[in-house]
């Protein structure tokens, strides 16, 4: 008797709205349309370097899941594989578990692993198919920053959660004349400030790619309470910085998991307190990653799932999916990561905020 193909899948980097239905998509088509076996691994890489870190994944286990945010199979932020931060005896050290993540594949049988991931997680999963790891990859991230797609699963979500905060804000900003500064995540990306400040009307809008100055800031919230608008709102990435200023980064006191982006809205609203006008400001933080994944997320991890499965049955290896128009694409992720993905601040969606009379900071006078 001939063994039934095997396909693994994990979920790596943080989670994003839209995972579950993914995995749904996977295991429903790996085994409905194409009769593969499916395994789980565990929180990531992770899982490949634990005994108990992958098991067998059949419809049981997704039955049910495609409104569940989160993932089911865990996520792990440590990241790269190549350069795998651990403690040990209290210090930070950084290891190579490449080598045994091959091993394990081999050992579990896999004749295919999806990876469904942002940049670090594809870039890992690139390297790991230059040593020969039958990888198909998924791009995932509420920032959207993964290049060679449009979007990318949890994006939408996150945009929507966004939206709807800067809607409640909207109210209360105008019932006390005061400025309303919500910071967005994105990490080094402006998309969801961007998209979110579109949509949910928001008066200023700092992303990363287009550095401010507080005074700028400030003159357009002068405007507006000039033209008897004394209320306003902005949507500030995390990664938005003053021009000759630096992204400005949270302590949390965590060796692995530092870095962190976080901060600017606070100084942006105490700029303005003391400057300007009375400000308030609101982290939306981790909400973004939270919540039922919107229609959109759905869609798109459905058919992600679904042609990744068949690539793998391809074995069109070393390829991840994308987005472009309405048409789901495959690409190689030697090409598709060779430059980071960021907002265009001479594009389309930029022009038409300006256009609309949002301020990016950037302007004089
Ligand atoms: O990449 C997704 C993201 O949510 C970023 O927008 C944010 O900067 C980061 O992850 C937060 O990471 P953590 O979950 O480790 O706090």
């Amino acid at each position: 008797m001939t063994r039934r193909r095997r396909i693994g899948i994990l979920t790596g980097g943080g989670d994003a709205p839209g995972l579950n239905a993914v995995i749904r998509a996977v295991v429903y088509t790996a085994q409905k349309a194409f009769g593969w076996e499916v395994w789980g691994i565990r929180d990531g890489f992770e899982g490949f370097l634990r005994p108990d870190g992958a098991f067998r994944l059949t419809a049981e286990h997704v039955h049910g899941i495609l409104p569940r945010g989160g993932t089911i199979l865990g996520a792990a932020n440590r990241g790269n594989p190549f350069a795998r931060k651990v403690i040990r005896d209290g210090q930070e050290v950084i290891e190579d578990a490449s080598n045994q993540i091959v091993q394990r594949v081999a050992e579990l049988g896999l004749d295919a692993l999806i990876v469904v991931g942002g940049d670090g997680t594809l870039g890992a999963a690139r390297d790991l198919a230059r040593l020969g790891l039958p990888i198909v990859g998924i791009p995932k991230t509420i920032d959207n920053d993964v290049p060679g797609t449009e979007a990318t699963i949890g994006f939408d979500t996150a945009v929507n959660t966004a939206v709807e905060a800067l809607d409640r804000l909207h109210f209360t900003a105008e019932a006390h004349h005061r400025v309303m500064v919500v910071e967005l995540m994105g990490r080094n990306a402006g998309f969801i400030a961007l998209k979110a400040g579109l949509a949910g009307g928001a008066d200023v809008i700092l992303i990363p790619e287009i550095p401010f100055r507080f005074e700028a800031v400030c003159a357009k919230v002068k405007r507006r309470a000039a033209a008897g608008r004394p209320f306003s709102i902005l949507a500030v990435a995390e990664g938005a910085y003053p021009l000759e200023g630096q992204p400005v980064f949270r302590t949390t006191g965590d060796a692995i998991y530092s870095p962190r982006l976080g901060g600017i809205g606070t100084q942006v609203a105490a700029y303005l307190n003391e400057h300007c006008s009375e400000s308030r400001v609101l982290v939306l933080g981790h909400l973004q990653r939270g919540g039922v994944p919107s229609a959109l997320d759905r869609w798109l991890a459905t058919h992600f799932g679904h042609e990744a499965v068949r690539l793998a049955d391809r074995r069109a290896w070393g390829h991840m999916v994308a987005l472009r128009g309405r048409k789901v694409i495959r690409l190689l992720l030697e090409e598709a990561l060779q430059q980071p993905k960021r907002v265009d601040p001479h594009g389309a969606e930029v022009q038409t905020a300006r256009d609309l009379g949002i301020a990016f900071g950037d302007e004089e006078g």
